[in-house]
């Protein structure tokens, strides 16, 4: 998708001009660019920009809220692979930041990049006061201790082991972020209260099956392909959708949500990448 190139240069090149200072203790800026531009996907700030544009809004103007997202989420990336949390040694095809850089400044380096989104929300050019404050408020809660904080706190210390407990904690581990992106969009464009709503109902179907989709590859896909390993959950003794679906149940579940989120945004005239972009992640690889 030609779009989709588009705002990916654009979002790469956002992040690349971040985190340059050239201080005594730059091995820390070392360390978060190195996991920042390790090739993510870009999913969150993807949908950022589109929701954005969907609202008729300019979406370069979105940018750095869709980074700031970004940030965060490359934090709980670079945490959620520590020994402590799902113990991991490859990640967007690299060894994990705590292999290169040691658990300590591995740590550091994803604290240190909390702080860093909110600082680049509430510089945001092209933003009045308010929209900045609302995207704040969004990204706080998406990431905060009843997001995806929470979910990870289910996931790691809980006993989740049926469908309505793994649903909700994949609600919060992964979706709370998706939606949170598209949020973001949204108060970058200036959407009206129908379009947030549906932006949150694509976002919420999507995050469910983005999550399902990565459980399915865990178990699925090759570490070549995937860009770090499989077999993790299972490793880790997790119960995840495909225990509980088995995989042809993941695999309809997944279509299932992904129909149900294009029909979210189906009323809004110039849906099309949105409603593309659902159905290419539906049949991700990676
Ligand atoms: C990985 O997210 C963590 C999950 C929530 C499944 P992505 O699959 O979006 O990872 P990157 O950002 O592309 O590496
Ligand atoms: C992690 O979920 C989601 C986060 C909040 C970081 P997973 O543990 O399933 O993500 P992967 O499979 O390591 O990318
Ligand atoms: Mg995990
Ligand atoms: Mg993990
Ligand atoms: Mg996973």
């Amino acid at each position: 998708m030609e779009l989709y190139q588009t705002y990916l240069a654009a979002v790469e090149d956002c992040l690349d001009r971040l985190f340059r200072t050239d201080a005594p203790y730059r091995q820390l800026q070392e360390a978060m660019r190195y996991s920042l531009l390790a090739g993510g996907k870009r999913i969150r700030p993807v949908l950022t920009l589109a929701f954005c544009a969907l609202a008729g809004g300019d979406w370069q103007r979105a940018l750095p809220l869709g980074c700031a997202l970004e940030l965060v989420h490359t934090y709980s990336l670079i945490h959620d692979d520590l020994p402590c949390m799902d113990n991991d040694e490859l990640r967007r095809g690299k060894a994990t930041n705590h292999v290169v850089y040691g658990v300590t400044l591995a740590t550091l380096a994803g604290d240190a990049l909390q702080p860093e989104a909110f600082g680049m929300i509430a510089q945001a050019e092209g933003l009045t006061a308010e929209q900045r404050i609302e995207a704040v408020t969004v990204l706080a809660r998406a990431a905060g201790a009843d997001g995806m904080v929470a979910g990870q706190v289910l996931d790691l210390l809980g006993s989740c082991s049926d469908l309505a407990a793994v649903e909700r904690l994949h609600r919060l581990k992964t979706g709370a972020m998706i939606v949170g992106a598209a949020e973001l969009g949204c108060v970058a464009g200036g959407a009206g209260p129908a379009l947030r709503a549906a932006a949150v109902d694509y976002a919420r179907h999507l995050g469910l099956a983005f999550q399902i989709q990565d459980d399915l590859l865990d178990v699925t896909a090759d570490t070549q392909t995937l860009g770090k390993p499989v077999g993790s959950d299972r490793r880790e003794g997790k119960t995840t959708f495909v225990d509980l679906l088995g995989e042809d149940g993941c695999r309809r579940t997944v279509a299932d949500h992904t129909a149900a989120a294009q029909a979210a945004i189906a009323p809004f005239p110039g849906n099309m990448f949105l409603s593309r972009l659902a159905g290419q992640l539906a049949g991700r690889k990676r």
